[in-house]
């Protein structure tokens, strides 16, 4: 491989050094190209462009291969626990019996929220959608731990502020939603398990039992670590970039939050299953629905289909259309839509309008089905989504700390008006 390329511009040359990864890919950089040539790069939405050097998660979008710090999904995904990954993720490497454990016990310790916090919650109307309600109380963290605000804060401080938020999310997110419906809130019981608590928050009924279903919680782990992390995506990039300005832990998730809620990234999982129910409650032709999506002149498109980097299956879709054959029947739930996923995903992969733009189902396309088996609606579909991804974002916030690096702050070419003279108002047009 060179270890190095040359531009030619006006004819001079100027070289760049190649560096190279630890799976071999390959990149120019260009640190110096602005300085030794005047020139800059172009690359919307960033498709050609590294941001980084990154050690946590690797994605080979061509062979479908996702990796957590080396370790293959499909074995963490079956294997481990969602708290075993995070910690993986967070701090480089599997975690020893002692480890988790002490991880464990310290996240059991946090996962009460300030009383304070309801006065959050209460200033939403219970029409809000609950992104909108967990970015905010995210953020709110600050008050209530201003030492997470302080950039030069110890490492101890930094970890306590990464507990502290491993801990309490799922308490915001089943807290918000419980607020929004009305029903009472039901206090954390952190001995029960990160998944199980979660679920029993979310569930439970004042003075009665609450058997937790193995399924359910075993699922809900499943779907966690498939969404733990997946690189520089467009929220885990918003964290990086709040994060090199030196703003909190909280206000670099509270930002990772709300890109996640976008339709085009996280939000995807809620249009989906949108998409699947509309088919359905106009009969569920989907061959009438295929045809619509590939008519340029109809604005309707597959939800849940194609992905920036993958080039071929999201091995987290293979991984969760599993899941959901098997908790479905598991909990013995027949949902209609989950037949008409399965018509979508066969028509689209043997149709060369699909194949040869290379729409295969992603990570979005099943796990809404299986988030309604487990009793969600739909608008807390990315919550989930964010309550997985918080690892990782928490990694990817470390690793741009540790590394020092600097604040964000991209170029751009300008495109507007040349210099001009003002024009007092009374003469304006
Ligand atoms: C994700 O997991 O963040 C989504 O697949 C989007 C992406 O990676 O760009």
């Amino acid at each position: 491989m060179s270890k190095e390329v040359q531009i030619i511009i006006d004819g001079k040359t100027f070289h760049f050094p190649v560096i190279e990864g630890s799976e071999g890919e390959k990149a120019i950089d260009i640190a110096k190209l602005r300085d030794l040539t005047g020139y800059i790069t172009l690359d919307t939405g960033y498709k050609n462009t590294g941001a980084t050097k990154s050690a946590i998660t690797f994605l080979d979008g061509e062979q479908g291969v996702l990796r957590y710090r080396g370790y293959p999904i499909e074995q963490l995904a079956s294997k481990a626990s969602f708290l075993e990954v995070s910690y993986l993720l967070i701090y480089g490497e599997l975690p020893t019996l002692a480890q988790l454990e002490n991880f464990k016990i310290r996240i059991q310790k946090h996962t009460n929220l300030h009383e304070d916090i309801k006065k959050v919650f209460d200033g939403f109307p219970s029409s809000a959608h609950p992104m909108g309600v967990l970015s905010s109380a995210v953020s709110s963290l600050t008050a209530y731990y201003p030492g997470s605000i302080d950039p030069n804060a110890s490492e101890d401080e930094i970890d306590l502020t990464i507990v502290r938020l491993m801990a309490k999310l799922p308490t915001i997110a089943a807290w918000s939603y419980r607020n929004s419906k009305g029903m009472p809130l039901m206090y954390p019981k952190p001995k029960l398990g990160y998944c199980e608590n979660f679920l029993y928050m979310m569930f439970a009924q004042p003075n009665e039992d609450f058997d937790i279903d193995p399924v359910v919680a075993e699922a809900l782990n499943t779907l966690l670590i498939l969404h733990a992390d997946h690189e520089q995506n467009c929220s885990t990039s918003t964290v990086r970039i709040v994060g090199s300005a030196h703003a909190s832990l909280y206000s670099s998730i509270a930002a990772g939050i709300n890109a996640l809620w976008g339709p085009l990234h996280g939000g995807a999982n809620q249009e989906v299953i949108e998409m699947l129910d509309q088919i359905k409650s106009d009969g569920g032709d989907t061959q009438k629905w295929i045809a619509k999506a590939k008519d340029k002149n109809d604005p309707f498109r597959l939800m849940g289909f194609g992905h920036r980097v993958y080039k071929n299956f999201d091995p987290r879709a293979k991984i969760i259309k599993k899941a959901c054959d098997d908790i479905l029947s598991k909990l013995g739930v027949n949902d209609p839509v989950l037949e008409i996923a399965k018509e979508l995903e066969q028509a689209a992969l043997n149709d060369p309008y699909f194949v040869e733009r290379k729409l295969y189902p992603n990570v979005d396309f099943y796990s809404g089905i299986i988030y309604r088996a487990l009793g969600l609606k739909s608008d807390l579909f990315t919550v989930m989504f964010a309550l997985g991804r918080l690892p990782g974002w928490i990694a990817q916030w470390k690793e741009l700390r540790d590394a020092k690096e600097p604040i964000g702050r991209p170029r751009q070419i300008y495109t507007g008006h040349t210099t001009r003279e003002y024009i007092p108002i009374e003469k304006r047009k």
